[in-house]
Protein backbone atom coordinates (compact mmCIF):
# COMPACT_ATOMS: atom_id res chain seq x y z
CA UNK A 1 0.00 0.00 0.00
CA UNK A 2 1.35 3.56 -0.65
CA UNK A 3 1.88 6.16 1.73
CA UNK A 4 0.38 9.26 2.05
CA UNK A 5 3.07 11.41 0.89
CA UNK A 6 4.08 8.66 -2.02
CA UNK A 7 0.29 9.70 -2.85
CA UNK A 8 0.88 13.17 -3.22
CA UNK A 9 4.21 12.59 -5.12
CA UNK A 10 2.44 10.57 -7.68
CA UNK A 11 -0.43 13.48 -7.61
CA UNK A 12 2.24 15.54 -8.48
CA UNK A 13 3.57 13.92 -11.12
CA UNK A 14 0.06 13.76 -12.74
CA UNK A 15 -0.15 17.22 -12.14
CA UNK A 16 -3.43 16.43 -10.41
CA UNK A 17 -4.38 16.70 -6.77
CA UNK A 18 -5.92 14.53 -4.29
CA UNK A 19 -9.27 15.63 -2.77
CA UNK A 20 -9.82 15.87 0.87
CA UNK A 21 -13.25 15.90 2.12
CA UNK A 22 -14.29 16.66 5.85
CA UNK A 23 -16.90 14.34 7.78
CA UNK A 24 -18.59 14.68 10.99
CA UNK A 25 -20.99 11.58 10.05
CA UNK A 26 -21.56 8.08 8.58
CA UNK A 27 -23.94 9.60 5.82
CA UNK A 28 -20.67 11.67 4.74
CA UNK A 29 -17.92 9.13 4.49
CA UNK A 30 -20.65 7.17 2.66
CA UNK A 31 -21.14 9.00 -0.14
CA UNK A 32 -17.29 10.26 -0.67
CA UNK A 33 -16.29 6.92 -0.08
CA UNK A 34 -18.90 5.81 -3.05
CA UNK A 35 -17.67 8.85 -4.90
CA UNK A 36 -13.68 7.96 -4.93
CA UNK A 37 -13.70 4.25 -5.60
CA UNK A 38 -15.96 4.87 -8.83
CA UNK A 39 -13.72 6.98 -10.34
CA UNK A 40 -10.93 5.15 -8.56
CA UNK A 41 -8.78 8.00 -7.07
CA UNK A 42 -6.97 8.03 -3.62
CA UNK A 43 -8.89 10.51 -0.93
CA UNK A 44 -8.21 11.99 2.13
CA UNK A 45 -10.94 12.37 4.64
CA UNK A 46 -10.48 15.14 7.04
CA UNK A 47 -11.85 15.71 10.84
CA UNK A 48 -11.46 19.09 12.85
CA UNK A 49 -11.29 19.38 16.23
CA UNK A 50 -15.15 19.83 16.09
CA UNK A 51 -16.14 17.44 14.12
CA UNK A 52 -13.83 14.22 16.07
CA UNK A 53 -15.46 15.46 18.97
CA UNK A 54 -18.73 14.57 17.60
CA UNK A 55 -16.99 11.37 16.05
CA UNK A 56 -14.12 10.15 18.31
CA UNK A 57 -10.71 10.46 17.05
CA UNK A 58 -10.32 6.01 17.74
CA UNK A 59 -13.23 5.69 16.03
CA UNK A 60 -12.64 8.10 13.14
CA UNK A 61 -9.29 6.14 12.60
CA UNK A 62 -10.68 2.58 13.08
CA UNK A 63 -13.14 3.55 10.18
CA UNK A 64 -10.43 4.84 7.98
CA UNK A 65 -8.22 2.05 8.84
CA UNK A 66 -10.91 -0.40 8.16
CA UNK A 67 -11.63 1.10 4.55
CA UNK A 68 -8.52 0.78 3.47
CA UNK A 69 -7.10 -2.48 4.82
CA UNK A 70 -10.32 -4.31 4.09
CA UNK A 71 -10.53 -2.72 0.08
CA UNK A 72 -6.98 -1.63 -0.28
CA UNK A 73 -7.70 1.53 -1.11
CA UNK A 74 -5.58 4.25 -0.75
CA UNK A 75 -7.61 6.28 1.83
CA UNK A 76 -6.19 8.59 4.05
CA UNK A 77 -7.13 11.05 7.66
CA UNK A 78 -5.99 13.85 8.62
CA UNK A 79 -6.66 15.42 12.13
CA UNK A 80 -7.83 18.64 10.35
CA UNK A 81 -6.78 22.24 11.98
CA UNK A 82 -5.55 20.70 15.34
CA UNK A 83 -4.63 23.89 17.90
CA UNK A 84 -3.13 22.43 20.48
CA UNK A 85 -0.54 19.92 21.74
CA UNK A 86 -2.64 18.29 23.69
CA UNK A 87 -5.35 17.24 20.42
CA UNK A 88 -1.93 16.56 18.52
CA UNK A 89 -1.15 13.85 20.95
CA UNK A 90 -4.79 12.42 20.78
CA UNK A 91 -4.73 12.46 17.41
CA UNK A 92 -1.36 11.01 16.77
CA UNK A 93 -1.53 8.06 19.64
CA UNK A 94 -5.45 7.40 17.76
CA UNK A 95 -3.74 6.62 14.37
CA UNK A 96 -4.23 9.64 12.33
CA UNK A 97 -2.40 9.37 9.15
CA UNK A 98 -1.88 13.19 8.88
CA UNK A 99 -1.82 16.18 11.76
CA UNK A 100 -2.73 19.66 10.73
CA UNK A 101 -1.32 21.81 13.54
CA UNK A 102 -2.71 25.45 12.52
CA UNK A 103 -0.77 28.11 13.88
CA UNK A 104 -1.91 30.41 11.19
CA UNK A 105 -3.74 32.85 13.77
CA UNK A 106 -0.23 33.44 15.46
CA UNK A 107 2.81 35.53 14.37
CA UNK A 108 5.09 33.83 12.25
CA UNK A 109 7.83 33.49 14.88
CA UNK A 110 5.30 32.02 17.13
CA UNK A 111 3.81 30.26 14.31
CA UNK A 112 7.37 28.24 13.81
CA UNK A 113 7.97 28.03 17.64
CA UNK A 114 4.57 25.66 18.51
CA UNK A 115 4.59 24.11 14.54
CA UNK A 116 8.08 22.73 15.41
CA UNK A 117 6.77 20.93 19.19
CA UNK A 118 3.86 19.79 17.00
CA UNK A 119 6.00 17.61 14.82
CA UNK A 120 8.29 16.86 17.42
CA UNK A 121 5.56 15.13 19.31
CA UNK A 122 3.99 13.85 16.65
CA UNK A 123 6.93 11.75 15.42
CA UNK A 124 7.52 11.03 19.16
CA UNK A 125 4.58 8.98 18.91
CA UNK A 126 4.25 7.81 15.63
CA UNK A 127 7.45 8.03 13.25
CA UNK A 128 5.06 7.52 10.36
CA UNK A 129 2.55 10.32 10.76
CA UNK A 130 3.06 13.19 8.46
CA UNK A 131 2.27 17.05 9.85
CA UNK A 132 1.33 20.43 7.93
CA UNK A 133 1.92 23.64 9.38
CA UNK A 134 -0.50 26.43 7.93
CA UNK A 135 1.30 29.97 7.27
CA UNK A 136 -1.10 32.87 7.03
CA UNK A 137 -5.08 33.04 8.21
CA UNK A 138 -7.66 32.18 6.10
CA UNK A 139 -10.73 32.01 8.68
CA UNK A 140 -11.96 29.50 10.11
CA UNK A 141 -15.20 28.32 9.94
CA UNK A 142 -16.80 26.34 7.53
CA UNK A 143 -19.80 27.89 7.09
CA UNK A 144 -21.77 30.26 4.71
CA UNK A 145 -20.35 33.76 5.93
CA UNK A 146 -21.49 37.40 4.89
CA UNK A 147 -18.45 39.05 4.57
CA UNK A 148 -14.50 38.49 4.87
CA UNK A 149 -13.32 37.09 8.54
CA UNK A 150 -11.69 39.69 10.35
CA UNK A 151 -7.92 39.36 10.13
CA UNK A 152 -8.04 37.07 6.87
CA UNK A 153 -5.36 37.62 4.45
CA UNK A 154 -6.93 38.59 1.08
CA UNK A 155 -4.73 41.70 0.33
CA UNK A 156 -1.44 40.56 -2.13
CA UNK A 157 0.36 42.28 1.16
CA UNK A 158 -0.85 39.76 3.62
CA UNK A 159 -0.30 36.57 1.55
CA UNK A 160 2.12 34.10 2.89
CA UNK A 161 5.34 34.72 0.80
CA UNK A 162 7.91 32.35 -0.80
CA UNK A 163 10.57 33.88 1.86
CA UNK A 164 8.48 32.70 5.11
CA UNK A 165 7.42 29.89 3.30
CA UNK A 166 10.90 28.59 3.43
CA UNK A 167 12.11 29.82 6.40
CA UNK A 168 8.54 28.08 8.09
CA UNK A 169 9.58 24.57 6.39
CA UNK A 170 13.27 25.01 7.53
CA UNK A 171 12.75 25.75 10.97
CA UNK A 172 9.60 23.66 11.34
CA UNK A 173 10.47 20.26 9.82
CA UNK A 174 6.60 20.30 8.45
CA UNK A 175 6.04 17.47 5.71
CA UNK A 176 3.13 19.39 4.09
CA UNK A 177 2.72 23.06 4.02
CA UNK A 178 -1.20 25.30 3.78
CA UNK A 179 -0.24 28.73 2.59
CA UNK A 180 -2.66 31.82 2.29
CA UNK A 181 -2.71 32.67 -1.23
CA UNK A 182 -6.30 34.12 -1.79
CA UNK A 183 -8.27 31.02 -0.60
CA UNK A 184 -10.59 31.41 2.10
CA UNK A 185 -12.75 28.97 4.42
CA UNK A 186 -16.54 29.15 3.75
CA UNK A 187 -18.54 30.47 1.08
CA UNK A 188 -19.50 34.57 0.67
CA UNK A 189 -23.05 34.64 0.60
CA UNK A 190 -24.03 36.86 -2.14
CA UNK A 191 -20.50 37.18 -4.06
CA UNK A 192 -18.24 34.98 -5.29
CA UNK A 193 -15.01 33.91 -3.03
CA UNK A 194 -12.04 36.16 -3.84
CA UNK A 195 -9.44 35.03 -6.64
CA UNK A 196 -6.43 32.98 -5.46
CA UNK A 197 -2.81 34.00 -6.10
CA UNK A 198 -1.38 31.93 -9.12
CA UNK A 199 1.78 33.39 -9.53
CA UNK A 200 1.88 33.35 -5.45
CA UNK A 201 1.45 29.62 -5.35
CA UNK A 202 4.20 29.39 -7.66
CA UNK A 203 6.69 30.99 -6.06
CA UNK A 204 5.72 29.36 -2.11
CA UNK A 205 5.85 26.04 -4.34
CA UNK A 206 9.82 26.71 -5.79
CA UNK A 207 10.54 28.25 -1.79
CA UNK A 208 9.21 25.36 -0.23
CA UNK A 209 9.74 22.38 -1.98
CA UNK A 210 7.34 20.27 0.12
CA UNK A 211 3.66 19.43 -1.13
CA UNK A 212 1.56 21.86 -0.55
CA UNK A 213 -2.37 21.67 0.30
CA UNK A 214 -4.80 24.44 -0.21
CA UNK A 215 -7.25 24.72 2.25
CA UNK A 216 -11.09 26.31 1.57
CA UNK A 217 -11.52 24.92 -1.61
CA UNK A 218 -15.48 25.90 -1.59
CA UNK A 219 -16.90 28.51 -4.07
CA UNK A 220 -13.28 28.68 -5.56
CA UNK A 221 -13.92 28.46 -9.52
CA UNK A 222 -12.95 25.54 -11.23
CA UNK A 223 -10.34 27.98 -13.41
CA UNK A 224 -8.70 28.85 -10.42
CA UNK A 225 -8.57 25.18 -9.28
CA UNK A 226 -6.84 23.74 -12.28
CA UNK A 227 -4.53 26.66 -12.55
CA UNK A 228 -3.74 26.03 -8.69
CA UNK A 229 -3.44 22.39 -9.36
CA UNK A 230 -0.61 23.54 -12.32
CA UNK A 231 1.38 25.60 -9.64
CA UNK A 232 2.17 23.01 -7.39
CA UNK A 233 -0.88 22.46 -5.25
CA UNK A 234 -1.11 19.09 -4.37
CA UNK A 235 -4.35 18.64 -1.99
CA UNK A 236 -7.31 20.81 -2.04
CA UNK A 237 -9.84 20.71 1.33
CA UNK A 238 -13.58 20.81 0.19
CA UNK A 239 -15.91 20.89 3.39
CA UNK A 240 -18.78 24.15 3.48
CA UNK A 241 -20.14 22.46 -0.15
CA UNK A 242 -20.30 19.37 1.55
CA UNK A 243 -22.10 20.56 4.64
CA UNK A 244 -24.23 22.68 2.51
CA UNK A 245 -25.37 19.38 -0.09
CA UNK A 246 -25.67 17.06 3.44
CA UNK A 247 -28.54 19.94 4.75
CA UNK A 248 -30.63 20.09 1.72
CA UNK A 249 -30.59 16.42 1.16
CA UNK A 250 -31.43 15.62 5.04
CA UNK A 251 -34.45 18.35 4.39
CA UNK A 252 -35.32 16.31 1.07
CA UNK A 253 -35.53 13.24 2.63
CA UNK A 254 -37.51 14.64 5.19
CA UNK A 255 -39.89 16.32 3.17
CA UNK A 256 -40.48 13.72 0.33
CA UNK A 257 -41.16 11.13 4.00
CA UNK A 258 -43.22 12.85 5.97
CA UNK A 259 -44.19 9.99 7.93
CA UNK A 260 -40.31 8.15 8.35
CA UNK A 261 -38.75 7.55 11.15
CA UNK A 262 -35.91 4.90 9.79
CA UNK A 263 -32.79 6.97 9.83
CA UNK A 264 -31.59 5.05 6.59
CA UNK A 265 -34.84 5.56 4.72
CA UNK A 266 -33.99 9.36 5.16
CA UNK A 267 -30.45 9.56 5.06
CA UNK A 268 -30.47 8.67 0.72
CA UNK A 269 -31.18 11.46 0.05
CA UNK A 270 -28.33 13.06 1.94
CA UNK A 271 -25.71 11.00 0.47
CA UNK A 272 -26.62 11.43 -3.25
CA UNK A 273 -26.44 14.98 -2.55
CA UNK A 274 -23.01 15.07 -1.46
CA UNK A 275 -21.89 12.44 -3.42
CA UNK A 276 -22.25 14.65 -6.49
CA UNK A 277 -20.86 17.10 -5.13
CA UNK A 278 -17.61 14.75 -4.22
CA UNK A 279 -17.86 13.60 -7.78
CA UNK A 280 -17.55 16.65 -9.59
CA UNK A 281 -14.79 18.15 -7.36
CA UNK A 282 -12.73 14.82 -7.75
CA UNK A 283 -13.55 14.91 -11.55
CA UNK A 284 -12.05 18.80 -11.86
CA UNK A 285 -8.66 17.50 -9.33
CA UNK A 286 -8.13 14.56 -11.39
CA UNK A 287 -8.75 15.99 -14.92
CA UNK A 288 -11.48 13.27 -15.42
CA UNK A 289 -13.04 13.65 -18.53
CA UNK A 290 -11.15 16.59 -19.34
CA UNK A 291 -8.65 16.56 -22.71
CA UNK A 292 -5.10 17.20 -21.47
CA UNK A 293 -4.21 20.91 -22.46
CA UNK A 294 -2.12 21.93 -25.24
CA UNK A 295 1.06 23.05 -24.10
O1 LIG B 1 -9.92 22.25 6.21
C1 LIG B 1 -11.03 22.39 5.65
C2 LIG B 1 -11.11 23.14 4.42
O2 LIG B 1 -10.10 24.05 4.30
C3 LIG B 1 -12.48 23.50 4.00
O3 LIG B 1 -12.69 24.78 3.52
O4 LIG B 1 -15.13 24.87 3.94
O5 LIG B 1 -14.03 26.54 2.50
O6 LIG B 1 -14.29 24.21 1.72
P1 LIG B 1 -14.13 25.11 2.89
ZN1 LIG C 1 -8.94 24.20 6.18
Amino acid sequence: MKTLLDTLKEAEANKVAVGHFNISDLAALKAIVAAATELRVPIMIGTSEGEREFIGEYQAAALIKSLREEFDYPIFLNADHTHSLEKVKIAAEAGYDEILFDGGRLPLEENIKQTKQAVELSKSINPAVYVEGELGYIGSSSEIISGIPEGAAVETAQLTTAEEAARFVKETGVDFLAPAVGNLHGMLKDVPNPRLDIGRIREIKEAAGIPMVLHGGSGTSDEDFVAAIDAGMNVIHINTEIRLAWRKGIEAGLRNNPDEIAPYKIFPEAVAAVQAVVEARLKLFNKIGTLPSAK
